[in-house]
């Protein structure tokens, strides 16, 4: 074979390997043992940071903006249409910091704190265990308590679960209702402690195992039934030794989850502004948020070999984007504006969670409001939704949903000679029998023709949504707070069977196939 036609015959295979998006999805599910997407999976975060609680959540009783026992209306309203699970309180770094009796009792009579992890502002416990519980059952959302076990003791977490928990008499369950709340709220989600290897305490793994065990044994209802779901604070990124070490030291009647955190940051020392980005940085940032597949796939399979049965849960419980704040802004806040780069990280995100709920059971985006990648930004009176926030509530039709495994070929995105793949999906099929597929297109030039399989699927029709705007780098700021909706999908052709699809560049799109 002369040179020529062999260099002819590497172009062809290359473009006959690159000619086409395709995305098998398995009608039947994953057979005998079916996998429930849990709901619980599109959890959120509201820390003791920045303005996410106070302005965010919380303006209080006395507020022009309206609001019930100082939450905002509007911000309830956005959430419940979110139809968001659980949310975690009161950190991150705060929670190992946080004594919660001091936000009990009389507004006035509180101490005061000085919040160290974030800007050195004073926190004066307004919003307290009363407030946040309350808020959740406002927002129709189950609760998720991060422990204090970094500056705080077994005696004190012990009587946080009695007090928010134990209906019959006791000392906390007394002080609950001196504080006029009579029954209690049954938090089932508890973290034990954050981040323990380092703003938690900067435990070794050995060590946060030991400690784990000691206060799991009274944060529990003294049965250790499982009725409360104890989570350990998990591993940063790839630090598999880490989960290693828990899942061989703690025994599995102790432990209902594991934790996991990973941010989609360029560089920690060099994180780049949040909107005026180049493709360099989108690229290297979608490289972040992609590594998720590997960090799943190898936290998952160390789990497997303590406990094949998928007992215990990976509880992603931070994940999300991390750019320099928005300049004039307090370094301390964390507050950055959200683009569709945001809308590309929290699709392929969820579409990696989807994919992987046999083991990934929990997760929560950081932050909910006006920290790091927020669904929700406000500014005084005013309240904007982000494009992360429209992203989530188009895959919210997922929640719950039993699994369809899919099959991916995809083109690649290239960038400076680097290439990751530029279609990512997800799909499940709900309790009305309705099939939905999410996709992303990551690819900030090209849109992405993309065929679909759909064996076995009756073709009843297909709708869809989608998710776009003409630069990548756009947002919806206060001025402009709807630049960036879902509108009708109309690009898909179904036939028999067989789906066809264009997805514009930088783009989500969530179908349903009946
Ligand atoms: O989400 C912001 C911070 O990031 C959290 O407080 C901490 O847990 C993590 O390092």
């Amino acid at each position: 074979m002369n040179k020529i036609r062999l260099s002819l015959l590497m172009l062809l295979s290359y473009f006959s390997a690159n000619a086409q998006n395709t995305v098998k999805i398995n009608a039947a599910g994953t057979g005998n043992s079916e996998v429930k997407i849990s709901k619980h999976i599109y959890g959120h975060f509201a820390e003791h940071l920045g303005a996410c609680i106070y302005g965010g959540f919380y303006v209080g009783e006395d507020s022009k903006i309206p609001n019930t026992n100082g939450v905002r209306n509007d911000v309830v309203a956005a959430l419940k249409t979110l139809k968001v699970p659980n949310l975690r309180w009161p950190g991150g770094c705060f929670a190992d910091t946080y004594h919660w009796k001091d936000g009990i009792g009389p507004k006035d009579k509180r101490p005061s704190m000085v919040n160290t992890w974030w800007g050195g502002v004073t926190e004066n416990n307004s919003f307290g265990t009363h407030d946040f519980l309350n808020m959740c059952e406002l927002i129709g959302t189950e609760p998720y308590l991060a422990g204090n076990i970094g500056s705080g003791s077994v005696q004190e977490l012990a009587d946080w679960v009695q007090y928010v928990n134990f209906d019959g008499e006791s000392p906390m369950s007394k002080l609950r209702r001196q504080n006029g709340r009579d029954k209690p709220w049954k938090v089932k989600f508890w973290g034990i402690g954050n981040e323990a290897w380092g703003c938690g305490g900067n435990m070794t793994a050995d060590y946060y195992a030991n400690e784990y065990r000691k206060y799991a044994t009274f944060v529990s209802d003294w049965t250790n039934t499982g009725a409360l779901f104890r989570i350990a604070s998990g591993a940063n990124s790839a630090d598999y030794n880490w989960t290693e070490t828990l899942m061989k030291n703690i025994p599995g009647n102790m432990l209902s989850g594991v934790a996991l955190h990973h941010y989609s940051v360029i560089d920690w020392n060099k994180k780049g502004p949040s909107t005026d980005f180049n493709e360099q940085q989108y690229f290297t940032t979608m490289q972040r948020a992609l590594q998720m597949e590997e960090l799943v796939t190898k936290h998952s399979a160390i789990m497997d070999k303590y406990d094949p049965q998928k007992k215990i849960a990976l509880v992603v419980d931070e994940w999300g984007g991390w750019y320099e704040v928005e300049p004039g802004t307090n370094p301390g806040f964390l507050y950055q504006q959200n683009t569709m780069r945001d809308a590309m990280i929290a699709g392929v995100t969820l579409n990696i969670f989807n994919n992987h709920s046999d083991r990934v059971r929990m997760a929560n985006l950081a932050q909910a409001i006006n920290v790091l990648q927020a669904v929700i930004l406000t500014k005084d009176e005013k309240m904007v939704l982000t494009p992360t926030y429209h992203v989530m509530e188009m895959y919210n039709v997922h929640q719950d949903a039993t699994l369809l495994p899919v099959e991916v070929k995809s083109k690649d995105y290239v960038v400076n000679n680097q290439k990751l793949p530029a279609v990512s999906a997800s799909a499940s099929r709900d309790a009305k029998g309705l099939t939905h597929i999410s996709l992303v297109n990551i690819d900030s030039k090209n849109a992405q023709e993309i065929s679909l399989d759909l064996p076995g699927t009756k073709s009843g029709g297909v709708t869809g949504r989608i998710l776009a705007s003409s630069k990548l780098q756009d947002f919806n700021s206060f001025e402009n707070p709807k630049k960036i909706q879902p509108a009708a999908f109309k690009d898909a052709k179904l036939n028999a069977g067989k789906l066809t699809v264009k997805v514009p560049p930088f783009s989500v799109v969530v179908l349903e196939v009946k």
